[in-house]
């Protein structure tokens, strides 16, 4: 029996009670939800993804008012953050209550949080009530998705129709990458994953410098080779573009993403042509699938610049390409 796609907020929140997952939309990528506060419900989400069990996953909140309930001595910076930004695609990593599970901080002493800005999981987190634990709907270290019909292609044969399992279909996501991440158990804002709240508003709205790891911006327990197409990812400065391609076998099966105004050689297939970086963060997900389904050997990616979502963008496609910029 296959999973249903439904747009029925009602059936969604029963599955949830009764302790199935639900796949639902957010303004970032679709998530794997399931009640927190059941460990067996938690434990299936881990099983599903086939993700290791000292891997946190974050809460979902209905709204910034059930912060207390998950987490304790919040600094004032964060809190007043979580009521600016809130609904919106920023997770704030805050010391736990003492009620949570283990399950759900992967043994941490803190919590990761958020309440999305999606019109049919907010309605959906009202009428639960509680906070749902939900990490991306996809396979361990694969490709986030960003529609319904992405998230039925990595977990369709492990959701179960028969457990009351269900994909709720609230579109394609209006920002598609995964929120910012920010670090606030003390009083500095640290950036561990951008996203498209950027560190330079948080720095304007806190009053704080923020702390940006200059190694590169890792999460803790979060693996390197992330986010990452079946497809070889090469990740590309603008101006390498044509040497890179150049230099590829004839052989290859090549597919490139790069701005639109940028033009290509016809022998490569262009899997996305974002007019500007917001395009590109709603577009690079799609793109990684669609090198997948056409069983291309090498996506060659330009990255964008180090700028709002585009430093976003550009750490998932460095963890895609393991890290290394090719010239
Ligand atoms: O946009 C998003 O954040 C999406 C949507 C569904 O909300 N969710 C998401 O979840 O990306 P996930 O599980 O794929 O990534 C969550 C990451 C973890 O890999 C971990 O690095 C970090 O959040 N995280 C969660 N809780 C944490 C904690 N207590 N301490 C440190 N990092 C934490
Ligand atoms: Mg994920």
């Amino acid at each position: 029996m296959t999973v249903p796609i439904s747009s029925d907020v009602g059936a969604a929140v029963a599955a949830l009670r009764a302790g199935a997952l639900v796949a639902l939309p957010t303004e970032t990528v679709y998530g794997l939800a399931a009640d927190a506060s059941s460990a067996d419900a938690v434990a299936r989400v881990f099983a599903a993804k086939g993700r290791p069990s000292n891997h946190p996953v974050i809460v979902h909140l209905p709204s910034v008012r059930s912060l207390d309930a998950w987490a304790e001595q919040v600094p004032l910076w964060a809190r007043s953050l979580a009521r600016t930004l809130w609904p919106g695609p920023l997770t704030l990593v805050v010391p736990r209550a003492s009620t949570v599970l283990d399950a759900v901080t992967g043994g941490q002493r803190t919590i990761g949080l958020r309440v999305p800005a999606h019109p049919v999981t907010l309605q959906v987190l009202e009428r639960f009530g509680g906070g749902l634990a939900a990490p991306s709907a996809n396979r361990f270290g694969r490709v986030s998705p960003t529609t319904a019909e992405h998230v039925i292609a990595e977990m369709g044969n492990v959701l179960q129709a028969q457990r009351g399992d269900l994909v709720l279909d609230g579109g394609a996501c209006q920002v598609g990458v995964e929120s910012t991440i920010v670090g606030a158990w003390d009083e500095t804002p640290r950036l561990l994953r951008p996203g498209a709240v950027t560190a330079e508003q948080i720095a304007e709205l806190t009053g704080l410098p923020v702390s940006v790891d200059p190694t590169g911006v890792r999460a803790p327990g979060s693996a390197e080779s992330h986010y990452a197409p079946v497809s070889r990812v090469m990740a590309v400065e603008a101006d390498a573009l044509d040497g890179v391609l150049k230099s590829l076998d004839p052989a290859t099966d090549v597919g490139v993403i790069a701005p639109s105004d940028r033009e290509v050689t016809s022998s490569v297939v262009r899997l996305a042509s974002p007019i500007d970086d917001d395009e590109y963060a709603r577009q690079l997900y799609t793109a990684l699938r669609k090198a997948d389904s056409l069983s291309l050997d090498v996506v060659v990616a330009v990255l964008p610049h180090e700028a709002g979502v585009g430093l976003a963008v550009r750490d998932r496609l460095l963890r895609a390409a393991t890290n290394q910029v090719t010239r």
